[in-house]
């Protein structure tokens, strides 16, 4: 737990240092939750979001791009069901005034319960040796199995209370399960209240006429209100979707975790409209789908899982994470929901606006069902950039930290350096830089002796650096050095553009995907 929290913090002060992310309005002790994105982080960030929007708009003939306002008219949030139902439940610790979602609370619980789950799989691994078969112990041990029916026993009570609404039996819950505050140990706690997400702000000059808004809790109702003008005018026939990418903005309570829960934030999120009926299929497809699009950057299969959820949002008949491995364990990265026709069919009821799809093939209108992906935009950073930050011991005993960004998605994709910077060297780089800053982000770097030069691109994740010497003066050669293996080649400057490109450029990479 505790090496854990030292990577974190390692996470979150090398992302400071090399310029991806700041705490906002620092200079006055910035802002909780909120973050501002540096010279690096900028790029990091466009280069994920072009990456997203390549494979899911230019990739699929049947996918559209949109992109709709943060205000919507208020009535969009009564008829989505956030102003009602987009709550977190809280509590509140009576001594010390800290306050919690009571979810995460019991969640949390039932974390430590599976944590010594984990510990009797480790004894009896040691135990057992070779002969250990983990999948048997797990289903058998009666320790384990007692463990495992107490979780499923407490998710589901949760789950249960709170589908009902039924927010006594929480605060009971958490009660009866002995939790306590985790910052003091206090159990004197409040009774258990909804708090709405959504910010609130006022539209309009004067205080009689103006009108409440709110800043979009989600992209997806901006897709959905549009979902006629794209149809018609874009000719579209069922299947087909409406991608968008955008910032959103919720009042998070526990707003601890860096980039991963912040009160703004952007999301990447597309919605499929599909015939009724047939949302299985297309649920699987784009599980599975949007799952190769992470493994295509290879950042580890095993860093990724499937969690399946039992208690479903307001719109939803089924719903499935795709969690990653961050620093402080497997969380939700990305979101695939089968929306059934909730919100075009309350968008009809709220507006009187027909919202329906003219099926030639079946001679009819109905009202489409929706397949949603929805991803946040920074928490995909978070799981690019801490998976990246490695430090490594190397053969003579040093420790170099690097940053291994996958080259498609690095901010600058190559430096070049003069070895001196005299005898002529210089201008061949400028020359060099000037060729390719047409394609590619290039950084140019003659300070300091040449290593300490390669240490600094390898922490901020510059996946070449070119070195032009004497030699490049006598045969136009230069040394091209792999951030990675650290490994270096004897290159013509003739075929550095092609080399580079070929590593570096969205298609290459986005094939592996099919
Ligand atoms: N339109 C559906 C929707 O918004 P969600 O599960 O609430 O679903 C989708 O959010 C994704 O947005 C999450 O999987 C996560 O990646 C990202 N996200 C949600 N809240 C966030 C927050 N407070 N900070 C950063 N990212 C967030």
């Amino acid at each position: 737990m505790a090496k854990q929290e030292d990577q974190f913090k390692k996470v979150i002060s090398h992302a400071k240092e090399y310029g991806y992310i700041f705490p906002s309005s620092e200079i006055y002790d910035g802002l909780s939750a909120v973050y501002d994105y540096g010279q690096n982080g900028v790029e990091l960030k466009r280069n994920i979001r072009e990456y997203w929007w390549k494979a899911m708009v230019q990739l699929h003939e049947n996918i559209v791009g949109l992109d709709s306002s943060i205000f919507m008219h208020p009535t969009t949030w009564k008829a989505s069901g956030h102003v009602d139902a987009f709550n977190d439940p809280l509590i509140d610790n009576k001594d010390s005034k800290k306050r919690y979602r009571a979810d995460v609370l019991v969640e949390d619980h039932t974390a430590k319960i599976e944590a010594k789950i984990e510990k009797e799989v480790k004894k009896a691994a040691k135990r057992f040796g070779d002969d250990f078969d983990q999948e048997q112990f797990l289903a058998t041990n009666p320790r384990v199995l007692k463990y495992q029916e107490e979780i499923q026993a407490i998710l589901k009570r949760l789950g249960r209370s709170l589908e009902k609404e039924d927010l006594a039996d929480v605060k009971a819950l958490i009660e009866e399960l002995g939790i306590a505050d985790p910052e003091t140990g206090s159990k004197n706690w409040t009774d258990v209240k909804q708090f709405n997400l959504m910010f609130g702000t006022k539209l309009g000059a004067s205080a009689d006429t103006a009108m409440d808004l709110y800043l979009r809790p989600e992209t997806a109702q901006g897709i959905f209100v549009n979902f006629l003008n794209v149809q018609k005018t874009g000719r579209m026939k069922i299947p087909f979707g409406i991608a968008q990418t955008g910032k959103a903005f919720r009042n998070e309570i526990v707003a601890r975790q860096f980039i991963f829960r912040m009160r703004e934030f952007e999301q990447m999120e597309m919605q499929f409209f599909i015939k009724p009926g047939t949302q299985k299929e297309w649920y699987e497809y784009w599980k599975e789908a949007r799952l190769k699009w992470h493994l295509s950057l290879g950042l580890g299969e095993e860093n990724y899982r499937y969690h399946d959820h039992e208690k479903l949002a307001h719109y939803a008949d089924a719903a499935a994470d795709i969690e990653f491995r961050f620093p402080f364990g497997f969380k939700e990265l990305e979101g695939i929901h089968s929306r059934t026709d909730f919100d075009l069919a309350k968008h009809e009821e709220f507006s009187g606006k027909k919202l329906q799809f003219f099926d030639p093939e079946e001679n009819k209108s109905y009202t489409p069902y929706v397949l949603e992906t929805s991803i946040g935009l920074d928490r995909m950073f978070l799981a690019v950039f801490s998976s990246a930050l490695q430090e490594e011991e190397l053969e003579n005993g040093s420790t170099r930290t690097v940053l291994r960004i996958p080259a498609v998605l690095a901010p600058t994709k190559v430096a070049i350096l003069p070895l001196i910077k005299k005898d002529g060297l210089p201008e061949v780089a400028r020359r060099i830089f000037d060729d390719l800053k047409w394609d590619m982000q290039v950084d140019y770097d003659e300070k300091d002796a040449v290593g300490r030069r390669y240490r600094r691109q390898d922490a901020a994740g510059t996946p070449f650096c070119v070195t032009v010497d004497h030699e490049t003066l006598e045969n136009d050669t230069v040394t091209l050095r792999y951030r990675d293996s650290m490994e270096q080649k004897r290159v013509a400057i003739s075929d550095l553009h092609a080399m580079i490109s070929k590593e570096t450029n969205m298609s290459h990479w986005l094939k592996r995907i099919s």
